[in-house]
């Protein structure tokens, strides 16, 4: 890709500086800080933000603070449906790509409480 950038010259700089921004983008929407813990009820809400389980890397620092997605190719996490619960919590268990697992770090409960909270997002 760094190659094709310089090849193509001018065009090259202006899509290195979009690549810039891009990523600039990307980390600034990844320092988005939580919400604070108060407004937050739903146990799988909790983990998502880190502050159930400090041990463990909170799922928004990868899926957003609106769960929207964007930082390491984390998906966008709404509109997932109760159809979709096998799969979600096999993601969360093994994890895949950048998806790190956590079956060894959160308990069966906690990632049905996290698959119940992302599936109520749902319309
Ligand atoms: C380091 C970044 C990162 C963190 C942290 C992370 N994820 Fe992910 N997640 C990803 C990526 C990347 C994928 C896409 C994986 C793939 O299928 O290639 C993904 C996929 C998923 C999926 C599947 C979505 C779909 O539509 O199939 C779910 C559900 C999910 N993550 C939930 C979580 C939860 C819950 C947490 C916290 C316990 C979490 N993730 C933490 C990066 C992350």
């Amino acid at each position: 890709m760094a190659i094709r950038f310089l090849s193509k010259g001018r065009t090259g700089l202006a899509g290195g500086a979009l690549g810039a921004a891009f990523f600039l983008t990307s980390w600034i929407g990844c320092a988005h800080p939580p919400p604070p813990r108060e407004g937050l009820s739903h146990p799988g809400q909790l983990i998502y933000f880190g502050y159930a389980n400090p041990q463990v890397r909170p799922c928004y620092r990868c899926h957003a603070v609106d769960m929207r997605g964007r930082w390491f190719g984390g998906p966008s996490l709404i509109g997932l449906k109760e159809s979709d619960r096998g799969g979600i919590l096999q993601k969360i268990r093994q994890g895949a790509g950048f998806m790190p697992a956590y079956g060894d770090t959160l308990s069966p409960q906690e990632i049905e409480r996290l698959a119940d909270w992302l599936i109520g997002l749902g319309p």
